[in-house]
């Protein structure tokens, strides 16, 4: 069994876009990422917070937009409005959740797709569905990386999904197909789960519950990726996988913490680099 260690997979992911963000610089283009968040979830703010730092890290001018709860819709759009004309910002990210008086996805249609670095507008999940596309969605874009970085070719491998979310499930599925998997999306109504987890040469848990994933719904020496991020009955952070259970049954296995979660916020800023490439010009 090998550890599938996200911490580095995501630093040579920021060398590289700080490497090219330096490049870019030369060229007169600073990437700008714009980040809105709506009220005070505690959880946000350290997702909020993370970001900007990692802006800070590969050389990107960043800006948040901390508004407060009591925020209409209106004023809302019209910040995203003022965002999609500004020339030094490429990326707009609205951190989700919104409070419930807010509608997520007016904004987010709102975003123009150029600017959607969170791949959540219908334009760039439709771009994604036919495999034509500038951005991919995050948390599926850094598990990819982590799947390419234990050398496993994912052509013609079975691979299944658990979990079927518009942000994680869903394009994670469309990605593996890309790279001609033989893919198989499951979730919480699914019948016989075990038996078709069993059957997967990788195993891409995105459920949100805590240690659901035992060693006999996993292959011998399957490929196995843990998305989730949840809380033990002893309050301690864990992922959707028994990791103990499981790991001497694998072939390569994610750690939560250190697998996935490092990935996500890399991968916003590959999709930011982007933005700007393409808003300026640029390949
Ligand atoms: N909330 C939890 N994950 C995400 C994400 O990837 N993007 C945004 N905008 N909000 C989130």
């Amino acid at each position: 069994m090998n550890i599938i260690d996200g911490k580095a997979v995501s630093k040579a992911v920021r060398e590289r876009v700080a490497a090219e963000t330096e490049e870019l610089k030369k060229k007169g283009v600073t990437p700008g990422l714009a980040v809105i968040i709506v009220g005070e979830d505690p959880a946000s703010q350290v997702y909020v917070r993370n970001k900007e730092k990692a802006c800070e890290e590969v050389g990107f001018y960043s800006e948040k937009f901390a508004l407060p709860e009591n925020t209409t819709q209106e004023e809302l759009n019209a910040l995203v409005h003022e965002l999609n004309e500004r020339k030094d910002i490429n990326g707009i990210l609205c951190q989700l959740p919104l409070p419930k008086h807010l509608d997520d996805k007016e904004v987010i249609n709102l975003i123009n797709p150029i600017k959607d670095v969170d791949a959540f507008h219908p334009v760039n999940v439709g771009a994604i569905m036919i495999g034509d596309y500038h951005f991919l969605p995050c948390t599926p874009a850094g598990v990819m990386e982590l799947i390419h970085s234990t050398g496993v070719d994912v052509c013609g491998k079975k691979a299944v999904v658990i979990g079927r979310s518009n942000i994680v499930g869903k394009p994670m599925a469309m990605l593996l197909l890309h790279e001609n998997a033989t893919v198989e999306i499951t979730h919480s109504r699914t019948r016989n789960l075990s038996e078709i987890t069993a059957g997967a040469d990788i195993l891409v848990a995105a459920i949100g519950k805590a240690k659901f994933v035992t060693a006999d719904m996993v292959k011998e020496g399957a490929v196995v990726i843990d998305v989730g991020m949840n809380r033990d009955e002893n309050g301690k952070l864990c992922g959707d996988v028994d990791f103990e259970a499981v790991k001497d049954k694998c072939s390569y296995i994610t750690p939560v913490p250190g697998g996935v979660g490092p990935m996500t916020i890399s991968m916003l800023m590959q999709n930011t680099l982007t933005a700007a490439k393409i808003q300026n010009g640029i390949e």
